[in-house]
């Protein structure tokens, strides 16, 4: 017997609220919601400044304009992001940049972005750019000057300059504020610390050989 038409309507309006959940941030409200970050009230984002006292600058940042050390951490990467809490034009929109400094050799260690896929354009030089899928496949790349790499949403993935100079990368998300999850800091860097015995399980090694590598993130 079929279902009665309100159960039908119903199953179809969550099926429609549900298929948001596989696409980027929410669709805006209105035409920009220039992040007020000094709001008090906690939204999901940030709440609009009025727009009488919005202005061009607004929706203008020079936030990834100029090139950052990478000399000054072990990896050799600096990531200078543009987000809505960096570039307050951008909340509500569904998008944001970083711009990746990379010295010779430099990595960007595996890590994924729980809200956002990533689109890779090198700016200079050439950046091996790989990440894993659920089924433990890797994908890779040497990506040079003005090619482009993506990387769907919530996978772990990496970025190793492979080239033999300095190398710069900027990478877009479809969401505002993407988040970034490393698992090395995740297990090594957590305040309060990760339970030892938990560390030495996951790696199938002693407690003493497992310290001698989270030793290593003692200043992450
Ligand atoms: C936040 O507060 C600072 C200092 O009080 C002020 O200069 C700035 O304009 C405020 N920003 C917004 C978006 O209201
Ligand atoms: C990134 O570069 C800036 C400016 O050059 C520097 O102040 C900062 O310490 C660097 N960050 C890291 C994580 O190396």
């Amino acid at each position: 017997m079929m279902a009665p038409l309100p159960v039908l309507l119903a199953v179809a309006f969550v099926a429609a609220i549900m298929a948001p959940h596989a696409r980027s941030d929410p669709s805006p409200l209105q035409d920009f919601c220039v992040a007020d970050l000094n709001a008090t009230t906690a939204v999901d984002g940030f709440p609009c400044k009025p727009a009488s006292t919005v202005v061009d600058d607004d929706f203008f940042s020079r936030s990834i304009a100029a090139s950052t050390s990478t000399r000054s951490n072990p990896f050799g990467v600096n990531a200078t992001r543009a987000t809505a809490s960096t570039f307050p034009g951008l909340n509500t929109l569904g998008l944001s940049i970083t711009r990746v400094d990379m010295a010779p050799g430099g990595l960007n260690p595996p890590h994924s972005h729980p809200r956002a896929s990533e689109l890779v354009m090198v700016l200079k030089g050439e950046v091996t750019v790989g990440f894993t899928t659920s089924a433990n496949q890797l994908f890779s790349k040497a990506v040079r000057e003005n090619e482009l790499f993506v990387v769907p949403r919530g996978l772990q993935h990496f970025q190793l300059n492979t080239g033999a100079g300095d190398a710069v990368f900027v990478a877009m998300f479809d969401s505002q504020s993407p988040g970034v999850v490393t698992p090395t800091f995740s297990l090594f860097a957590t305040k309060p610390a990760m339970p030892m015995e938990v560390l030495a399980k996951t790696f199938l090694m002693t407690e003493d050989e497992v310290g001698a590598m989270k030793s290593k993130f003692d200043g992450f």
